[in-house]
């Protein structure tokens, strides 16, 4: 197994993205501490998944509530060695129609939460000597769509926090690995949310999938599959490194008017 007896924290592990990576660690044999805001769902997970795994809450704009995790995590799991923030939310609005408290909400979950996540992680990888962090980015923080003004800011805030981190992290010689995937339109509640205001879904899903080389949309089990390796010994000469997973179209010129 490639985590076996690792501690990991997740964030946003409740839904989506979180819950395929929790589920995928959990497989490799980690000892899982899912966080979320959402309690109910997150402790149904908790229990689906070996003893091994627990559920606390977390919100990740919260500095005591990073602290209480990590500490619930050290008394109960040992310290942490593996940390994901995938803690998200996303209201599309342009900028005429976005607002200061939709602008904040994402720069206090993305931006915020993933810089008091690796202050959090770091102290307690320090306390092992190793330790592997990977955000939850996307491809909207690389070439965001007019819809996305807030949640792109928000994403390439995050961006700038792993690799300020990384290079922190190298220079002090910590052994910590700090890395970003980056998945386009993945089937999660995230991206049914979008689905189900639209006034044709089917056709909105056609739309996302066209946007992809590959011609669909990603499931959480394939992003879960490259936080796996950036997680993993496999990966330990990566630092600083943004993981594409978007069936290609990064890799394509961004017609007018679409966005992931
Ligand atoms: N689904 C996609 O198409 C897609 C694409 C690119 C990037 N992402 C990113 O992947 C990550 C996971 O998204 P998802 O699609 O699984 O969404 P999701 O809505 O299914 O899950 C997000 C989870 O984050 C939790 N959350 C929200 N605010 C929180 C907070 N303040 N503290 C802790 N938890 C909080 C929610 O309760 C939820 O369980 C997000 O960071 C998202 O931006 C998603």
């Amino acid at each position: 197994m490639r985590l076996n007896n690792k501690v990991a924290l997740i964030t946003g592990a409740a839904s989506g993205i979180g819950e395929g990576i929790a589920r995928l660690f959990a497989a490799e044999g980690a000892r899982v501490l899912l966080t979320d805001i959402n309690d109910d769902a997150g402790h149904q997970l908790a229990k689906d998944l070996p003893a091994s795994c627990h559920y606390q809450h977390l919100d990740v704009s919260s500095m005591a509530d990073w602290r209480d995790a990590i500490a619930w995590a050290e008394a109960h799991l040992g310290p942490v060695e593996i940390m994901v923030n995938s803690a998200g939310v996303s209201f599309p609005a342009d900028i005429e129609t976005v607002d200061e408290s939709s602008w904040h909400r994402h720069m206090n979950v993305h931006g915020l939460g993933s810089m008091l996540g690796c202050k959090a992680a770091i102290e307690s990888m320090k306390k092992v000597g190793k330790g592997a962090i990977i955000n939850i980015s996307s491809v909207e923080s690389i070439r965001p769509g007019p819809l996305f003004v807030a949640y792109g800011a928000a994403k390439a805030a995050m961006d700038a926090v792993t690799k300020t981190v990384a290079l922190h992290c190298g220079e002090k010689g910590y052994n910590i690995r700090v890395n970003s995937v980056h998945p386009a339109a993945t089937r999660t509640p995230m991206v049914q949310q979008y689905l189900d205001s639209a006034a044709d879904p089917v056709a909105l899903e056609k739309i996302y999938a066209g946007m992809q080389p590959l011609g669909r949309i990603a499931e959480a089990s394939e992003i879960a599959a490259a936080v796996l390796f950036l997680a993993s010994d496999e990966a330990s000469f990566m630092t600083g490194h943004q993981m594409y997973v978007d069936g290609g179209v990064l890799a394509k010129p961004y017609p007018a008017g679409e966005g992931a």
